[in-house]
């Protein structure tokens, strides 16, 4: 079939849109709504006993990789290393007796991906793919596959596939967390719930898109961009300045916001914007407190966070622009804050006129090393 845009201007906006739906697909698939638990798959292992998890992938589907070691660390306690597959596959990692490997990626077919995957499969590691095309070579070559329901992705820049393979690490996490008693049923009901309200949220959040593309407006005039967050907000930075340098070709960088102090904050001065993804979480007030010394450092700030969040923070320093989301169960805010983060990379670069959804030099899909 061939896909069209529909009344979007690009592939990108109108992948961007389709979040609450593909999300909901996705869910569909691994959510028990009525019982308010996740069933996955049939998969390889055992969670309760299994000794370490290695994640592997590139470019965005790494950034879900690492918003999942602290989902899997944090709920079920499972230690969880994540690599780029490309240093991963030459490293020669000492992996552990029936260890679990999960490979993640929207084409099944990156070169580096699948070669980490081989590596770990020699090793005798048992594999998971978390993939969005089911008769894929990484799909294929794994013993077990969760599928995200993103449908067919023709932006270059990847964004439902991204929102769809947080959606499935969650459900893992979760998952994982019962098959190790480290969650109780109430608590796994409440995070089932939160998840299930994720497609919701997410219609909310495109609400603010006109807001964003104003907000745009300055990030289309900065030489150099900055995105921070702490704990699980720290990937969705990452992820942000990922989106921001492939298709507006500003250079920008994510960082911890804890390691602001040791080099980026030499750079910061008037007029150099962050944004700083902040969800109310158990890091808020540390998170507030960096903002606040970017602000007087003349740092034009752009605050991602809830009502309550934003309310607190302007008690402390007011920032350039504060977008106010939903406020949810700090687990899922990784989700809904990639968004905002899409929209702001995808606004700047329709001002900057560049080609939103085939950028210069990349390739949806990266099948030579
Ligand atoms: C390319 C794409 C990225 C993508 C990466 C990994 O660089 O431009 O959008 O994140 O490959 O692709 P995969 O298909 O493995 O998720």
């Amino acid at each position: 079939a061939i896909i069209g845009k529909g009344n979007f201007p690009h592939f990108m906006l109108k992948e961007i849109y389709e979040q609450p739906t593909v999300i909901g697909d996705t869910l569909a698939t691994v959510l028990n709504p009525a019982s308010q638990t996740v069933t996955l798959p049939p998969l390889p292992i055992d969670f309760a006993t299994v000794p370490r998890i290695t994640i592997s992938a590139c470019g965005t589907a790494s950034y879900a990789g690492y918003v999942a070691k602290y989902w899997l660390e944090g709920l079920a306690r499972i230690p969880v290393e994540v690599d780029i597959a490309s240093e991963f596959r030459y490293r020669g990692a000492p992996l552990p007796e029936g260890g679990l490997a999960i490979f993640v990626s929207q084409s099944g077919e990156t070169a580096d991906t699948l070669e980490a995957l081989r590596f770990c499969k020699r090793e005798g590691q048992h594999i998971l793919s978390i993939v969005n095309v089911p008769e894929s070579t990484i799909a294929r070559e794994s013993d077990a596959v969760i599928l995200t329901k993103a449908g067919p992705e023709i932006g270059v820049a990847s964004t439902k596939a991204f929102t769809t393979q947080l959606t499935v690490f969650a459900s893992i996490a979760i998952a994982a967390a019962r098959a190790r008693g480290t969650i109780d049923h109430k608590r796994e009901a409440e995070l089932a719930s939160a998840l299930s309200e994720v497609p919701g949220r997410a219609a909310e959040v495109l609400k603010h898109d006109e807001h964003i593309a104003e907000i745009a407006q300055t990030i289309a005039k900065a030489r150099d961009v900055f995105y921070m967050g702490r704990g699980s907000s720290f990937p969705i930075a990452m992820e942000g300045a990922l989106k921001l340098k492939e298709i507006s070709y500003i250079h920008a960088e994510g960082y911890a916001a804890g390691e602001m102090k040791h080099g980026p904050i030499a750079l910061i001065e008037d007029e150099v914007p962050i944004i700083m993804i902040a969800p109310s979480d158990a890091l808020f007030e540390k998170t507030a407190s960096n903002v606040q010394e970017m602000i007087s450092r003349g740092g034009k700030v752009i605050f991602l966070s809830d009502a309550k969040g934003i309310a607190r923070m302007k008690k402390q320093a007011v920032p350039f622009a504060c977008i106010e989301l939903p406020a949810v169960d700090p687990v899922v805010a990784p989700i809904l804050y990639s968004i905002p983060v899409q929209l702001l990379a995808y606004h700047t670069a329709v001002i900057k006129g560049t080609d939103v959804d085939q950028p210069r030099n990349l390739a949806k899909s990266v099948t030579v090393e």
